[in-house]
């Protein structure tokens, strides 16, 4: 029997900007349970709730103040339960965001830890003295621009951050912070969450030795100034491989197939390790490289061979397409582009995860300097890196701020978005609302789709196709994907069972950017 998540779809809610109901102008746990039945009419299967606890806001929630609490901008744990309950009574299940790498500087944890050198506290973060030439211990960089280091002038120590000095590292080598750690997975499980989606998880240790990290050659001007460095002392280190078990016994001992999701942008040799020994690791170890391999048929066959082949025996895939860090789909690829994307996305072997706007077909959204709200393009300004312009408001209808707050949206709705508000698409055969619905709900009545396995990945000029066969009757489904603009030959007789373009064509013929998922005679 396959686990539920096998055969789900799961969506990422930012919660922030999915729906306000207090008119804040920030999203909240209501406002999810608000539009659970849009979620319903979907199809999707789980929800992926991105961090509600209680945070001062330097990276947007993940700075977390309180693992085991919801911020109010988002509602109360009463609210947080409502939800789960309402999702579970309409067969939704409900994943959270588990930010273990690090906390806010305003956790007490931290308050404690930067009090004094002998505070009990003090090793449950990163310090150290300060280098030689009293600066920062060595070259590590923050993701986020900058030294990874920041000096506590009090104690006169430097403490460790991956990302913004708001947000220390936690110290996984201690094993008081692992216990506190494994008890906050804990504290949601009993609260009946079905999981959570790891955040950061390859940046959890670093080099004890702290030795430097090594230029990398491949850095241009351009791209973000982390990158100048190769992270290799400092993500992807062999002890989190035991961290992440731990983990893994923990919702293991509860009842219901919870789900572990690691977020670790690795190469695909190095993520399946995240599958751990005897697939004891991440369920699913997040699989990013559809969102950085070029769009070109050959190179997208090339990625699905390779990652395939790289499974280790019994590992199950998963595949995304955009998050709230990255560019999103239809701003990548263009409209035509994304929905032949949302075909791949939705045939592909494994675990999709939409992030929420994909089914609307939403693009990147242009933020004026003097409205950006997210530090990395505020410390690192001009390159597009600020993630801003993928977490707008989801527009949801013909209604001031498109109906997804009664008061001032924290960022701007799009105006381009004001016209593809779901009200409107769910009536509009031709929209891409209508496509994702088509794909989730023939995914659903196609098992060669879900959990049957996918062979011939290939490409011929500009095609991308791949053929999905039912484990049950052995009936087989071809993929053919047009990543061009130019009609295609297509040969193989049978039956079409949906286009990209709503209606079928000439069997004979792929119409430019154009896909088409055809049971084969
Ligand atoms: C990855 C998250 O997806 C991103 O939004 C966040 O800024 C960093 N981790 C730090 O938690």
């Amino acid at each position: 029997m396959p686990a539920w998540w096998q055969g789900a779809v799961i969506y990422q809610v930012w919660p922030r900007s999915f729906q306000d109901s207090d008119g804040d102008g920030v999203g909240d746990l209501r406002g999810i349970a608000r539009r659970l039945d849009h979620l319903r009419g979907l199809g999707i299967d789980a929800i992926w709730i991105s961090p509600i606890y209680p945070s001062p806001l330097a990276d947007f929630g993940y700075d977390v103040a309180d693992h085991c609490d919801v911020d109010p901008a988002f509602g109360t744990l009463a609210d947080f339960d409502a939800l789960v309950a309402a999702a579970h009574d309409c067969g939704l299940r409900v994943l959270l965001d588990y930010v273990a790498n690090h906390t806010a500087d305003t956790h007490p944890w931290f308050a404690a830890s930067r009090a004094s050198r002998d505070d009990p506290r003090r090793d449950w973060y990163i310090w150290r003295d300060p280098g030689p030439d009293g600066g920062p211990p060595n070259n590590w960089a923050s993701e986020f621009g900058g030294s990874a280091w920041t000096l506590d002038p009090a104690t006169g120590q430097y403490f460790y951050h991956a990302y913004l000095p708001q947000q220390p590292d936690l110290n996984w080598r201690n094993p008081a912070v692992q216990d506190a750690m494994l008890d906050v997975l804990r504290f949601w499980l009993d609260r009946g969450v079905d999981g959570f989606r790891v955040d950061a998880v390859h940046h959890l240790f670093e080099d004890l030795e702290l030795r430097d990290n090594p230029p990398d050659p491949d850095w241009r001007p351009g791209m973000s100034p982390a990158r100048r460095l190769r992270r290799d002392r400092t993500m992807d280190q062999p002890e989190v491989q035991s961290a992440i078990a731990a983990m893994r016994r923990v919702s293991d001992g509860y009842p219901g197939q919870r789900l572990l999701i690691g977020e670790a942008w690795l190469p695909i040799d190095r993520l399946m390790a995240y599958y751990g020994v005897d697939l004891a690791g991440f369920h699913l170890p997040f699989n990013f490289h559809l969102i950085t391999t070029p769009w070109t048929a050959a190179a997208v066959a090339g990625l699905v061979r390779r990652y395939e082949a790289a499974l280790p025996q019994g590992a199950w895939p998963n595949w995304v397409l955009g998050n709230h860090d990255r560019s999103r789909v239809a701003s990548r690829l263009g409209g035509p582009q994304a929905r032949v994307a949302a075909m791949l996305l939705l045939t592909l072997r494994g675990t999709p995860t939409l992030y929420q706007g994909e089914e609307l077909g939403l693009a990147d959204v242009p933020i004026p300097p003097e409205l950006v709200r997210d530090p990395w393009e505020q410390r690192v300004p001009g390159l597009g890196l600020g993630r801003d312009p993928v977490r707008t408001p989801i527009p949801w209808e013909d209604a001031p701020q498109s109906g997804f707050t009664s008061g001032t949206p924290w960022l701007p709705v799009g105006a381009d978005h004001r016209p593809l508000h779901a009200a409107a698409q769910a009536h509009d055969p031709d929209s891409m609302l209508w496509l994702y619905r088509a794909l989730l709900s023939l995914r659903r009545r196609e098992p060669a789709l879900s959990l049957g396995p996918i062979a011939a990945v290939e490409a011929l000029g500009d095609v991308l196709r791949y053929i999905r066969t039912d484990p049950a009757d052995g009936r087989r489904l071809l993929v053919a994907l047009n990543l061009g603009d130019a009609e295609q030959a297509l040969d193989g007789g049978g039956t079409p069972l949906l286009s990209t373009h709503g209606d079928f064509g000439n069997p004979r013929r792929l119409r430019p950017h154009e896909g088409l998922v055809i049971e084969l005679d």
